[in-house]
């Protein structure tokens, strides 16, 4: 039924968000639509484990009934990661690890355990890769970016699809002479033609610098581009920037059997605690032949004031400037203990299952006129896609609700998800239909500053954002069911 005036529209919508709140209290409608979903995907029954962690390490969730559905935003991180760590900053007395006195010598013992095990998590050789440490995924690119010999006539190629922190590169590129080529994706699905791909890949630089980046999943739409590109892109001169943000918190990335030549990872995304901490993981030759354009405390052996010259540290050491994090890198080897004892592929099944069923269920919904009420953004299906499902919702007379008023509407329902574009302008523009004319009038004007707003307003009417709700580790059924109740309540709801 379609709301008539302004007030009715009011009191309908309301009253419907009202139930969903009610529902959110209840177990009963979970439980209804349980048993469909485990005969939907049986392997979900083989994940019990995480549903008793869930029960025991992140009671914190279920007693404050909290719908989390951020985790391409940040994962979350279980009471035992917390008790270890601050049971070894308790029990220890650790010094600056730039240093040989015991208490430097403790840490710096800690600091090489965590690195050594990041490489056994990935499956990394030391031989062939260097584990770096740096602030987030963004300082992991940011370390390539500054560094990769970009000269004149080189080429920076990389998808529409990709997070901001790996568009930025762009300007070191240009910076330099260097040309950035964006390869489309495709609609409905959001993926890269591969004939057209095969056909960018051709054009690098012979005896050139060709740097090709793209994500390992999407974090806007949930697409794995494949990791084959890897080595198709290498046989054909380029270094590959794997971003690896958004794909490693729930998928096996085996450096054993892939070898991208840059991975840029964020910690806080796989197991929630610490953040602040991130790596590069780098092939030995590729580092190589990055070339740093500053020296800093810690990435040299000697610099000298009057003899103006520095001479920088082999490997890990000349790319990690000044103090590492150091109290905090302890915690990151707990926290990949952790994953690994639940296993990254229980992780990747119980994703699928519940992303699978809401993806399925999301797109069932339809107003009483027969209106789709959501348009998923990327696959409607979980082959090679991660749980991350972005979406907008549409009234009756097809208009769309401001992602806005879906995200108030959210937190009132104590779900947390995310909306906007999710630093991923790209996927946001092939999405919502932004041409290039259109941008490059908005990104043109005379002002200094685009906000967000005059950005809206430039854009005439279009949507500027949308709806992201991602699964993770300790998702389980009743938070993708009361999602699924949450956009039920705009069934008939008009968004005029
Ligand atoms: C795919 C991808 N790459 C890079 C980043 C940047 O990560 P950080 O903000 O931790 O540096 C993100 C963050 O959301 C991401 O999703």
């Amino acid at each position: 039924m379609l709301a008539g005036s302004e007030h009715e529209k009011g009191v309908l919508y309301e009253s419907k968000m009202m139930s969903t709140r009610q529902d959110d209290l209840s177990t009963k409608g979970v439980d209804s639509e349980l048993s469909g979903f485990l005969n939907a995907c049986p392997a979900y029954a083989t994940t019990q484990h995480v549903d008793n962690l869930r029960a025991n390490e992140y009671s914190r969730l279920d007693d404050d009934r909290h719908i989390y559905l951020d985790y391409t935003g940040g994962g979350l991180y279980a009471d035992s990661q917390l008790r270890q760590h601050m049971a070894l900053l308790a029990g220890n007395v650790f010094g600056n690890p730039h240093s040989s006195n015991p208490t430097s010598l403790a840490m710096t013992h800690l600091l090489e355990r965590a690195r050594a095990y990041v490489f056994e998590f990935f499956n990394a050789s030391p031989d062939e890769y260097v584990v770096i440490f740096t602030p987030n995924a963004s300082g992991a690119l940011k370390l390539v970016g500054e560094s990769y010999p970009f000269g004149a006539g080189d080429q920076y190629l990389l998808t529409f699809d990709n997070h901001n922190s790996v568009n930025g590169i762009r300007e070191f590129a240009r910076a330099r002479g260097a040309e950035t080529t964006y390869v489309p994706v495709v609609l409905p699905d959001m993926r890269v033609d591969g004939a057209q791909l095969a056909d960018y890949l051709e054009r690098g630089r012979l005896r050139g610098q060709n740097l090709f980046a793209y994500p390992a999943q999407s974090n806007f739409s949930g697409v794995q581009h494949p990791l084959e590109w890897i080595s198709q892109a290498q046989a054909g001169g380029w270094d590959v920037l794997l971003d690896a943000a958004a794909f490693v918190p729930t998928n096996r990335l085996d450096l054993s059997r892939w070898k991208p030549n840059y991975v840029p990872v964020s910690f806080y995304k796989m197991f929630g605690y610490p953040t602040g901490v991130g790596c590069l993981l780098a092939r030995r030759d590729s580092l190589a032949k990055l070339r740093r354009p500053w020296f800093a405390g810690g990435t040299i052996t000697v610099a000298s004031v009057q003899g103006d010259k520095y001479y920088l540290a082999e490997g890990e050491a000349a790319f990690e400037d000044g103090t590492l994090n150091y109290l905090t890198i302890p915690a990151v080897e707990i926290g990949l203990r952790h994953i690994a004892a639940i296993g990254t592929e229980a992780i990747h099944e119980r994703v699928r299952c519940l992303g699978g069923w809401l993806l399925d269920n999301l797109v069932a919904l339809h107003h009483g006129n027969g209106e789709p009420l959501v348009r998923v953004y990327g696959p409607l299906d979980t082959y090679r896609r991660g749980g991350t499902l972005t979406m907008n919702f549409y009234d009756p007379m097809d208009r769309f609700f401001d992602h806005r008023l879906i995200e108030a509407e959210a937190n009132r329902a104590n779900i947390s998800l995310r909306t906007g574009c999710f630093c991923n302008p790209g996927g946001g523009e092939i999405v919502f239909g932004l041409s290039q004319t259109e941008l490059v009038a908005c990104f043109t004007q005379p002002q200094q500053r685009l906000t967000l707003d005059d950005f809206r307003l430039c854009i005439d009417g279009k949507s500027s954002g949308a709806v992201r709700v991602s699964i993770g580790l300790v998702s389980n059924f009743a938070d993708v069911y009361h999602f699924l109740q949450f956009a039920r309540g705009f069934v008939d709801v008009s968004a005029g």
